[in-house]
């Protein structure tokens, strides 16, 4: 019976257990993208922690796709050395680190994109803070040639995977979405159309990786609003990026605009609001031949065991969790199986916006 703890493989990248560092912007770079020493320090810290797979904090691949401060940037060789260094960070302490790999699209604004932002069409809606701008075809060709780029920096500087976003309303899950996307072209209309990004972004990240490299992708697997993204949208894409070869998919949900479904949930405070994904990455692992990851609200081993026993899911994924405990599943290896300690107020983010570095208030409230 699968374990929480079996080692397994994923293509050449070897991992210690199931549990995964799903991707969390730290806020923790400089103002062009450079990730920091304390960033480097960050993940070392989550590595010797003993999770078997770190996803970076979403990572732009142009200017443009940049959202919040601190975020991380892999559009120019220039920072090689700095990501070298945290890559090797990483694995001297037993770590295993993918890249997520993002363009904002309209998830963005003026100030933080440089210009006005772009994306499927230019829409007044919620999820976006200003109209963006719809984009041209030349310049959704030169995003998917920066995806590809990036792919290839984080190959050669010692990343062991890249993680697409494809999740939370950002450049390509607008396309997915028929809420974001009214295109008339060949990208936008028929699902198979709003698929054509993706689809692309994917098959130039392959080429520059070549085929024994993972190439993960989180996925949303539904919008959570009215006019969104629907599971039967989203299982059309899982469906294809399978048969494309793509190595894991993570199983997530909503956007920032959706609410109560957003996909930071607050206040998980009782085992039957844990997993609040789990419904949604079932029937993906049902279509899909790769390996499944289910990120969003766990908290206790007993939950995420059952997941994986009795759910099929090959990968548990957690954010905040980390935050609080970077050692969490060295805890629960050792066989303290408490659950986390993070009570999901979402006090991580302000922080990481104003004090250059997310961390957990609680646990500094405690200390103080
Ligand atoms: C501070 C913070 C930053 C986040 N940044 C990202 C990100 O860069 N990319 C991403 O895909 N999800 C991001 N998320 C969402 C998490 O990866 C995860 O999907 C969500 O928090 C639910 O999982 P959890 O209940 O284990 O926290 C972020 C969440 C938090 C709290």
């Amino acid at each position: 019976m699968a374990d929480l703890f079996d080692a397994t493989t994923i293509k050449n990248m070897a991992l210690g257990n199931r549990l995964v560092r799903s991707a969390t912007w730290e806020g923790m770079c400089e103002a062009d993208g450079r990730p920091t020493p304390k960033l480097t320090g960050f993940y070392q810290t989550l590595a010797a922690g003993g999770i078997g797979l770190i996803i970076s904090g979403y990572t732009f691949v142009r200017p443009e796709g940049k959202q919040m401060r601190g975020k991380m940037g892999i559009h120019t060789d220039e920072f090689a050395d700095s990501f070298r260094a945290m890559t090797g960070a990483v694995h001297a302490a037993g770590g295993r680190i993918a890249v997520q790999l993002v363009h904002a699209g309209g998830q963005t604004d003026t100030a933080n994109a440089g210009r006005r932002p772009l994306a499927p069409s230019a829409l007044k809606l919620a999820q976006y803070p200003e109209v963006p701008e719809e984009l041209s075809r030349a310049e959704i060709q030169a995003i998917i040639d920066a995806f590809g780029q990036g792919a290839r920096r984080a190959r050669a500087w010692g990343f062991d995977a890249v993680q697409l976003h494809g999740a939370h309303g950002y450049l390509i899950n607008q396309f997915l979405s028929p809420l974001t996307n009214r295109r008339t072209d060949l990208y936008g209309g028929t699902i198979d159309n709003r698929c054509r990004f993706l689809m692309e972004v994917y098959q130039r990240v392959r080429e520059a990786v070549g085929p024994d490299f993972p190439v993960l992708i989180k996925l949303s697997a539904a919008d959570n609003l009215a006019g969104g993204l629907s599971l039967d949208d989203a299982l059309v894409a899982a469906t294809k990026l399978s048969a494309a070869g793509i190595d894991a998919i993570e199983v997530s949900a909503g956007t920032p605009a959706s609410g109560k479904q957003s996909p930071v949930r607050a206040d998980i405070d009782a085992e039957d609001k844990e997993a609040y994904n789990l419904d949604l990455a079932r029937a993906v692992k049902k279509v899909v031949r790769c390996p499944v990851m289910v990120v969003g609200g766990f908290r206790s081993f007993d939950v995420a065991e059952e997941a994986v026993r009795e759910s099929g899911m090959d990968y548990i994924s957690m954010a905040r969790p980390l935050i609080r405990e970077p050692d969490l599943p060295k805890r629960w290896l050792a066989g303290d199986r408490r659950p986390a300690t993070c009570i999901s107020c979402n006090g991580c983010f302000l922080p990481g916006i104003k004090e250059g570095g997310i961390y957990c208030v609680q646990e500094k409230k405690k200390k103080t």
